[in-house]
């Protein structure tokens, strides 16, 4: 439905199952903003995908891939200085500074909202304004929630409909009084009358604002993944965080899978690690062969929203329906499912094409193709890498893929009421320090764990890689209020869960990347990190040993199953041991955080450090 210019606002004429008057009215007042040449509301149809990504294909945004090789799938290449999400040009625009805290940018909301409204004054010019209403979580559960954004990239338009319940069915659900998160983005450039468009505008100025007393988003500048693709970071965990603390609970940047064991006994866990720490891995995980009848099934690999039930514990959902995973390191040896997810309608972002209209990545073959156009659109050989170091893919390239595509998807991935969860794991980078996995002995230690958890930083943000910073509970870049109310909002949810007839959820900590002295890592991870989950699920059960230290309890080597891999004592205790000067050394940095953090800071945690200390010093 393009609606014509008129007067250089496009007339809005919303179809008629739109029954909202007060969304119609945002988007005539968005559209009086903007100022986009058409409206175009999205229905959520193949039809529409179909049309949207062949007129991408025409603008130059995307390449169709080869039919034969891998069926109705795409390839976009970003502009090279739109790779990532820039958490120093994201905002917590909360009405009192200390809301937002110490880990946030923030800059007071009427301040904002000028500078936004200069920003987005006649930003889609020339561009069409899609209507993208969208559904986190099952549509009409009452876990879910709706949000509306409204962008002029039609990128944004086909991946949201991958990666949310996107289209006309979220209006039934949405009515005449229902409530929605508005989410306003712009690729940031405006095209002049005439003005050839490039593949992938984008804007050097960047702005990821969020406003969380009016439960708001605005963007600006960006068109890759979470800068733009507003249910993910911004709407399922900043805005939604703040909905948890308001509401009682959690919202979460969690990957959420359930284990079964040969005898039929089912678990679902939660895990958060850091962007690009193989969370996607770890949700499809394959056991080894020795592991046989036992399997692991996915219900999400990004986020999970988790409320307590009337039983008392703690269920999740997965927001979220598709997965937005990191492309390199990805083969078939480290994550069959996923490759295997990855075999059809796919979009693909900032990865390399092939000569004969495929994709490759770093890691995807032992051997890189002879040729291949790398993501920058140059040719690529193995001696040019060689050369210059130059990558075929960027490491931060990604892949849109709906979740019903992944063959190890749990039947209860899409179940409104979401799974019970029995443990939480919360995991780093770590090449020191951090032991493979240790046990909290309770919710208050665990939480301890979580908040001062550390790792080293990837590609999946701008800036540099490789060095540790404290990164709590996996959400730094994703916290929508202060930090340390967020850490009182966990113990209390720890106290109801504890006052419920519930069994109280285990809490570890896990680490699957020490390295030796040649900076190999020492632990093979991705299947093998079964053994590990299935001490977890033995300690849940009641059934497993484990030596208590200082910091937890972690397994002794004969409490691990071994069979079926070449895994020596000495090998186990280097990913285990415990170094005390490196732990004097972390503790200083676990103040130094909680010296950031002093605000509001649970004096449970700053209790809970000095029985560390005392222990350490001992
Ligand atoms: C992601 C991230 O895209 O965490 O999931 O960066
Ligand atoms: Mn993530």
């Amino acid at each position: 439905m393009n609606q014509p210019v008129m007067g250089g606002i496009a007339t809005v004429n919303a179809p008629s199952y739109v029954k909202q008057q007060k969304l119609i009215n945002w988007v005539t007042e968005i559209a009086a903003l903007t100022k986009p040449e058409r409206i175009y509301w999205c229905d959520g149809s193949q039809e529409e995908y179909d049309r949207l990504c062949a007129e991408m294909v025409a603008a130059g945004t995307l390449k169709k891939l080869n039919e034969a090789k891998r069926p109705n799938s795409y390839l976009a290449c970003s502009d090279p200085s739109d790779v990532a999400r820039v958490e120093d040009r994201t905002y917590i625009c909360s009405a009192k500074q200390e809301d937002a805290g110490p880990t946030n940018n923030w800059v007071a909301p009427a301040e904002m909202r000028v500078t936004l409204n200069g920003l987005f004054d006649g930003c889609m010019r020339g561009r069409t304004m899609y209507v993208v209403p969208f559904s986190m979580g099952p549509l009409g559960s009452p876990i879910a929630h709706i949000g509306v954004e409204l962008s002029d990239s039609p990128y944004v338009a086909v991946n949201m409909r991958i990666m949310t319940r996107m289209g006309k069915a979220v209006y039934d659900v949405l009515g005449t009084d229902g409530d929605f998160v508005p989410c306003v983005h712009t690729v940031g450039k405006p095209l002049a009358r005439g003005e050839q468009d490039v593949p992938w505008p984008c804007n050097d100025t960047k702005y990821i604002v969020h406003y969380p007393e009016t439960r708001e988003i605005w963007s600006f500048g960006s068109g890759y993944g979470g800068n733009a693709l507003l249910g993910k970071k911004c709407f399922a965990l900043r805005i939604a965080s703040t909905m948890g603390r308001d509401q009682g609970w959690l919202a979460e940047h969690m990957l959420i899978l359930g284990v079964e064991s040969p005898e039929g006994k089912k678990h679902y866990v939660a895990a958060a690690f850091p962007s690009a720490c193989g969370k996607t891995n770890f949700a499809m995980l394959i056991p080894p062969k020795a592991f046989n009848g036992w399997k692991v099934t996915t219900i999400g690999d990004d986020i999970a929203w988790i409320k307590p039930g009337a039983d008392g514990r703690l269920y999740a959902i997965n927001p979220e329906a598709g997965y937005f995973g990191v492309a390199p390191g990805t083969n078939a040896n480290s994550n069959a499912n996923c490759m295997a997810s990855l075999n059809a309608n796919t979009i693909f972002t900032n990865v390399a094409l092939t000569d004969d209209g495929d994709v490759w990545w770093e890691g995807m073959t032992k051997e890189a193709p002879a040729h291949l156009i790398d993501w920058q659109g140059k040719d690529w050989t193995p001696e040019i890498a060689k050369e210059t170091g130059r990558k075929a893919a960027h490491p931060n390239a990604r892949f849109t893929v709906a979740a019903t595509q992944n063959p190890v998807i749990d039947p209860a991935w899409d179940d409104p009421a979401g799974v019970p969860i029995s443990a939480f794991i919360f995991g780093g980078r770590r090449s020191t320090t951090v032991p493979l996995v240790t046990e909290a002995r309770n919710w208050v230690e665990g939480v301890y764990m979580a908040a001062t958890m550390g790792s080293e930083t990837t590609a999946a943000a701008a800036g540099q890689q490789g060095v540790v910073r404290r990164d709590p509970f996996a959400m730094l870049p994703f916290m929508g209020y202060n930090m340390s109310d967020y850490f009182q909002h966990w113990l209390n949810i720890g106290k109801k869960v504890a006052a419920s007839p519930a069994e109280m959820p285990k809490i570890f900590c896990v680490n699957w990347f020490r390295t030796d002295e040649n900076g190999k890592f020492v632990w093979p991870g991705f299947g093998d990190n079964m053994r590990v989950l299935k001490w977890m699920l033995d300690r849940i059960e009641g059934n497993a040993g484990g030596s208590e230290h200082i910091f937890g309890v972690t397994p002794r080597y004969e409490d691990l199953q071994w069979e079926g891999i070449d895994f020596t004592r000495e090998q186990f205790d280097r990913i285990t041991s415990i170094d005390k000067a490196a732990w004097e050394a972390e503790l200083k940095l676990h103040e130094e955080l909680f010296d950031k953090l002093k605000y509001h800071l649970p004096s449970e945690l700053e209790s809970t450090k000095a029985q560390l200390e005392k222990r350490l010093a001992a």
